[in-house]
């Protein structure tokens, strides 16, 4: 098991000599290291057992220190970063020689964020480099939305967990590519596509979130597996269909009579999305543990946050 605290200065230092620290977004944990050292960044997909051909994120503390990293910051780009950095919004760019191609998979493009998060933020800023990181769980896993998340998966295998608490977002950040004059969204995540066509004053010109992209290499469809196998559907049907002692149930808002109260969430009884996404793999993982054969659950109203959200249930429903 790894160390876990809030120690700045060790995350810099094991950071510095090339190892991996675990840092809080406010989406989900990353596993980071120098993005500008090719050893370091191999570390990264050695740990988590990453196909090579899925590249990275890179996490700066401004647009300013974006804008050195890439060869050029297109309009359409300064204004999403002006209107969400930090925050859940990964822009990818054309990048420039500072970024090993180890980063990247081999493409002349980059994913960049500045994250939301003051632990991270002032972690990256006390840095003369930004950090690669991928969420911080097992290659096809769901991501960790708090450190011991982190340290019950990879607690042997990074040398510091920087501890931020429960991340706010609960879900990955958005991907907008920014190249060729295009703006194009790659990954539904965090920030919503009206958010994201509201600060550009029109719509964007695709939405190509299918795994079967070649743009969008790490949008594997069987991704955020927690490990059950995971149905997708309406969950009164289904629960009449399998014997209740072996179904566990994740709803949108509702709890259901004769099923053990340990085997059920809902991701938020209010209905509020922001609540909902925040609990989605937090609750994915408990009901891992419990002992449950088959996870029943059902989308939620698709827009919004929402779509992410289905994203994520349809994606972890693929079977590995
Ligand atoms: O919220 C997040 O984005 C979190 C936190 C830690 O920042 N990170 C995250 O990283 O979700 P990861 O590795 O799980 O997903 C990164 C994905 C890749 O799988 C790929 O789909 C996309 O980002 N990506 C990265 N660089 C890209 C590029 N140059 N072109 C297209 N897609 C890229
Ligand atoms: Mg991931």
């Amino acid at each position: 098991m790894a160390e876990i605290g809030k120690d700045l200065e060790v995350a810099k230092e094991a950071l510095e000599k090339g190892g991996l620290v675990a840092i809080p977004t406010e989406t989900v944990y990353g596993l980071a290291a120098n993005a500008f050292d090719e050893e370091s960044v191999l570390k990264i997909f050695e740990v988590k057992d990453r196909p090579s051909f899925d590249p990275l994120i890179v996490h700066v503390s401004s647009l300013a220190f974006a804008a050195k990293i890439v060869e050029e910051i297109p309009e359409s780009a300064e204004k999403l970063a002006k209107a969400f950095w930090p925050g859940p919004l990964t822009l990818v760019l054309k990048k420039n020689e500072s970024i090993p191609l180890s980063v990247t998979s081999g493409m002349d493009t980059v994913g960049v964020r500045v994250p939301n998060h003051p632990i991270s933020l002032a972690l990256i800023k006390s840095l003369d480099f930004p950090l690669a990181a991928p969420s911080a769980n097992p290659f096809g896993y769901t991501s960790p939305t708090q450190a011991f998340h982190v340290n019950n998966q990879l607690g042997s295998k990074v040398n510091y967990i920087l501890d931020g608490g429960n991340c706010k977002v609960g879900i990955e950040s958005t991907i907008v590519s920014c190249v060729d004059n295009k703006v194009v969204v790659l990954r539904l995540g965090g920030l919503t596509v009206e958010e994201i066509e509201n600060a550009l004053g029109r719509p964007v010109d695709d939405i190509q979130t299918s795994s079967d992209k070649p743009t969008a290499p790490g949008m594997l469809s069987a991704h955020y597996n927690p490990g059950k196998k995971i149905i997708i559907g309406n969950i009164d049907h289904n629960l009449k269909k399998f014997p209740r002692a072996r179904v566990g149930v994740l709803s949108f808002k509702r709890t259901f009579k004769n099923l053990n109260i340990t085997k059920q969430f809902a991701l938020s009884p209010k209905g509020d999305m922001q609540e909902a996404a925040k609990n989605l793999f937090g609750s994915l993982r408990k009901l891992d543990t419990r002992a449950v054969e088959f996870i029943l659950t059902e989308e939620v109203p698709n827009d919004g946050l929402g779509r992410a959200i289905n994203d994520r249930l349809l994606r972890a429903s693929q079977k590995k």
